[in-house]
C-alpha cells in the first residue's frame, strides 16, 4: 500500500506523520517513511536547490521540473522496490503537491504539471490520499523560518488549497478528507480508523 498526505502549509503535517509512526511502531506494523522532495540522496541534493532562498531567479518551469525530477529518482530508487517487497510506504507530500503548487498556486496548469509527471512517476499512483483540510490562514507562519517556497504571498496559498479541492473532486476515493481538531490526539485517531477502513493499516 501506497499512501500519502498533503495539505497546505502549517496544517500540523508532520506532527500527524509523527503521530501515525508512534502508533504503527507501538502496533509493529513496519512501514517505510519518506518525504518530498527528498528521501534519496540525488532527491534531497534536489530539494536543497528548489527550497533555496538565493534560487530567486528559478523560473516556474524549471521548479515544476526539478520537483518531478526528485520523484523520478525517488519512485524508482525507493517506491517501485518498497511496493514489490509488499511494503508499507508513508510519503510526506506527492504529486498532488505538484498539482496544487506549480499547478494552480505557481499557474502553470494541472494538465502541464500532470504531463511532466507522468515520465517521473511511471504509473505509480498512492493507493490512499490523507488530505488535511484547514483552508490557508494569514496568519500561519509564525516564526517560522521561510524557504523559497513559504515566503510566497497568501494568494498563492488560496490557489494552492483551490487546487487540491479541485484534485479531490476528480478522484474522490483516492482521498480521505481530515479536518484537523484542536487536539491532535483526536485528528490522529481520525486518520488511524480512516486508514483502517482502506485496509492501509491494522
Ligand atoms: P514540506 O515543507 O512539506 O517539506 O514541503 C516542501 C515545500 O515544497 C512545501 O512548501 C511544499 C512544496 N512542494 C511543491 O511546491 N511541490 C511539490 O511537488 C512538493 C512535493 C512540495
Amino acid at each position: 500500500m501506497f499512501v500519502t498526505f498533503e495539505g497546505s502549509e502549517g496544517v500540523g503535517k508532520s506532527t500527524q506523520l509523527r503521530l501515525l509512526k508512534e502508533y504503527l511502531e507501538k502496533t509493529g506494523q513496519s512501514a517505510v517513511y519518506i518525504r518530498e522532495p527528498g528521501s534519496t540522496d540525488i532527491s534531497e541534493q534536489i530539494r536543497g536547490v528548489i527550497l533555496d532562498k538565493s534560487n530567486r531567479a528559478m523560473t516556474y518551469q524549471t521548479e515544476a521540473l526539478l520537483y518531478a525530477a526528485s520523484r523520478a529518482q525517488l519512485v524508482r530508487e525507493v517506491i517501485k522496490p518498497a511496493l514489490a517487497r509488499g511494503e508499507l510506504i508513508i510519503c510526506d507530500r506527492y504529486l498532488d503537491s505538484s498539482v496544487a503548487y506549480q499547478g494552480y498556486g505557481r499557474e502553470l496548469g494541472a494538465d502541464f504539471v500532470k504531463g511532466i509527471n507522468a515520465y517521473a512517476i511511471d504509473g505509480c499512483m498512492p493507493d490512499v490520499t490523507v488530505f488535511l483540510d484547514l483552508p490557508p490562514k494569514s496568519n500561519w507562519r509564525g516564526d517560522r523560518h521561510a524557504d523559497r517556497i513559504e515566503e510566497q504571498p497568501d494568494d498563492f496559498f488560496e490557489r494552492v488549497y483551490k487546487g487540491y479541492l479541485a484534485e479531490i473532486a476528480l478522484s474522490p476515493s483516492r482521498f480521505v478528507r481530515i479536518k484537523p481538531d484542536f487536539d491532535k490526539n483526536v485528528t490522529s485517531r481520525r486518520i488511524i480508523e480512516a486508514l483502517k477502513e482502506r485496509g492501509a493499516i491494522k
